[in-house]
């Protein structure tokens, strides 16, 4: 039978491993999708084992490599020995996606009502998490050709005065200093600050009036959709983007855009 990724047009990333934190489900499972299809190996870390193996399943299935992981970002040691795991297997990392976030409605209340664990472990997961997976990869990242960090930041990051918010903005400085420091590795660093993007955690958690309000703040007049994501990222993780490094792309229709 012939394998899915060999009927696709391009196999731009042939040769790349890409490790996608929160790949079990959401974006980080499309993003496995999709690079898998253009030919990387892939490595899902979720802190969720039973949906990386599921996601992990379904992406062999269509003919490619992927392992699962578990994984817990915000925890160094779990984190290395989910690097190791792919260095072993895969040889080396190309792609490090910071993906996994702590973005429910439980993180969107005001901070005076949220208490100090809840608090501490938005930043644990949410900054602390891409602190460490990209302090852990960038020796296995260091030396291949092109490698790139890309770092899941929100819309949130811009005018959304939540914690969750603000830990999206300190995702967006990340990206920036992580780029700097980072260079002399050969690791350009980017991130994409989505807007509101219809994944299954979201239609589950959100009323509809919030997304009905979101929508009518966006300039273009639609829902944003998970493959809007999966375009930027692919963009950002490939040599068409190689003079890129330290921005944060806005994928929102526009959201509350100002000048
Ligand atoms: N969906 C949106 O509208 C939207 C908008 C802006 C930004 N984002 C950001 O995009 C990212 C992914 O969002 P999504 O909608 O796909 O989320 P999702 O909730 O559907 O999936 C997130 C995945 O991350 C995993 N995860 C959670 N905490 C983890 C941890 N500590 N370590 C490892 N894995 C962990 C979960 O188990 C889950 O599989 C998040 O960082 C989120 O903040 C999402």
């Amino acid at each position: 039978m012939e394998k899915e990724i060999n009927k696709n047009k391009s196999l731009e990333f042939e040769e790349h491993v890409a490790f996608i934190t929160g790949g079990g489900r959401g974006f980080g499972k499309a993003f496995g999708q999709a690079l898998m299809k253009r030919g990387a190996r892939i490595v899902l870390a979720d802190i969720d084992s039973a949906a990386a193996e599921e996601a992990a399943a379904e992406l062999r299935a269509s003919g490619g490599e992927a392992l699962p992981v578990k994984c817990d970002v915000a925890d160094e040691i779990q984190v290395a020995a989910a690097i190791e795991l792919a260095v072993s297997e895969y040889g080396g990392i190309d792609i490090l996606i910071n993906n996994a976030g702590l973005h429910s409605a439980a993180y969107a209340e005001p901070m005076s009502s949220s208490g100090i664990n809840k608090l501490r472990r938005l930043f644990d997961v949410n900054v602390m998490g891409v602190i460490i997976c990209s302090l852990a990869a960038r020796q296995a990242m260091a030396g291949r050709v092109d490698s790139v960090i890309i770092n899941i930041s929100s819309s949130a990051a811009y005018d959304y005065p939540t914690a969750y918010g603000v830990s999206k903005l300190a995702v967006r400085g990340l990206t920036i200093t992580m780029a700097r420091d980072f260079k002399a590795y050969g690791i350009r660093v980017n991130a994409i600050a989505p807007g509101l993007i219809y994944t299954e955690t979201i239609r589950k958690e959100l009323p509809e009036w919030v997304l009905d309000t979101v929508k009518k703040q966006q300039i273009l007049d639609r829902e944003g959709d998970v493959k809007d994501i999966v375009e930027a990222m692919l963009y950002l993780a490939s040599a068409r983007s190689a003079f890129i490094t330290g921005e944060t792309l806005r994928v929102s229709g526009g959201f509350t855009l100002a000048i």
